[in-house]
């Protein structure tokens, strides 16, 4: 069974974009293999690849009418005639929207996971290795810094400050959408303070949780959350652009920036191999520790569900990263 993209929405997506189908999934000939998809990944990005052109300069390819869309992956090989893939071992890769598919081990797209490293498969469906690039490698936020993450429920902001808090920031502050969401910052996932970005002008409620100032700004939203946050800006404040959720782009007010010494960098994940594996590295070191939570929300029901849980992702229902179990 997968599931297809039936038709390109106009304004809001619903599950009759999608059709069910009851797909054959061939045998795997010579030196291919045939994986069971066990989760899948859902994200908000998915709604710009449906449209007819998505923005040219998106390092990603766009969904076509009537093909099932890919998404992050993990599957197990329930079948193999390859000697690089045996039956069991543990796979991540890119076609999802599907129950089965067949691989071939020369595929890009196919990575062989490591058991053991994490606690379940679908620790390995985090966005961590955008909020790693983000928060550490560019914005290089560290100890005695107080860092603000936009849009902080989801996947990437999820993980973004509970980087920072790992690495020592003295406050980390999250906005999101909903006041049930604030407790699932601070509560569960240790952010120092939140707020809800629809209760009154943010640079108000920014300026009552950060008095010193920003230091680090992670930003997924654009618009009114950047230029709160600008003004708020620190001296050597260092703002890393992820996204821009609101789809409006902020005024730029110059003098805080010009006065303050802010660095601005923009960032399309890179999953150059060393930052992967130095991700990888502290996130199966953390989670050991008990000092980090993989934030997720798994909707069970298979791929019938599918349509469904992205309708509801792309209406915020969710918190962390959003994984549809498969099998
Ligand atoms: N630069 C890169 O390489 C890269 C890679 C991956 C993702 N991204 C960006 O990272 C951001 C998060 O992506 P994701 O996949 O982690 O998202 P996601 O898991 O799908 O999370 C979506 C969440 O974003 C919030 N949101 C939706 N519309 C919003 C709006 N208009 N204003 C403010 N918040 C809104 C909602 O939370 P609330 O209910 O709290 O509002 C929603 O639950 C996006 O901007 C995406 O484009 C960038």
């Amino acid at each position: 069974m997968e599931a297809r993209l039936a038709s390109r929405p106009v304004g809001e997506l619903t599950e009759e974009h999608f059709e069910l189908v009851d797909a054959e999934v061939g045998e795997p000939g010579e030196g291919e293999f045939l994986v069971r998809n066990d989760w899948m990944l859902l994200s908000v990005v998915m709604r710009d690849l449906m449209e007819a052109e998505p923005h040219p300069e998106l390092p990603m390819s766009g969904y076509q009418v009537g093909e099932p869309p890919w998404a992050p992956t993990v599957g197990t090989v329930v079948r193999s005639n390859s000697p690089e893939y045996a039956v069991g071992d543990l796979v991540r890769h890119t076609y999802g929207f599907r129950e089965h598919v067949v691989g071939d081990a020369g595929d890009w797209a196919f990575t062989k996971l490591d058991p053991d490293l994490l606690p379940g498969p679908h620790y390995h469906l985090n966005q961590g290795p955008t909020a790693w690039r983000g928060m550490v490698e560019l914005a290089g936020a560290g100890e005695g810094d107080t860092v603000f993450v936009s849009a902080a429920t989801s996947g990437v902001g999820s993980v973004a400050g509970q980087i920072a808090r790992c690495r020592g920031a003295a406050r980390v502050i999250g906005s999101t959408g909903s006041k049930d969401k604030i407790g699932y910052l601070v509560d569960e996932l240790g952010f120092d303070a939140a707020f809800d970005y629809h209760d009154g002008p943010v640079a108000e409620r920014l300026a009552e949780l950060a008095p010193d100032g920003i230091d680090v700004f992670f930003d997924n939203v654009a618009g009114e959350q950047f230029e709160a946050a600008l003004r708020l800006a620190a001296p050597n404040a260092r703002f890393v652009l992820c996204g821009g959720l609101s789809g409006r782009n902020p005024t730029l007010d110059l003098e805080p920036a010009v006065l303050r010494d802010v660095t601005f960098r923009g960032f399309t994940t890179s999953y150059e191999p060393e930052s992967y594996a130095a991700w990888t590295e502290h996130y199966s070191r953390w989670l050991r520790e008990g000092r980090f939570v993989f934030p997720h929300t798994v909707v069970e029901g298979g791929i019938a569900e599918v349509p469904r849980a992205l309708v509801a992702q792309l209406r915020g229902a969710y918190r962390g990263t959003a994984l549809v179990k498969l099998s």
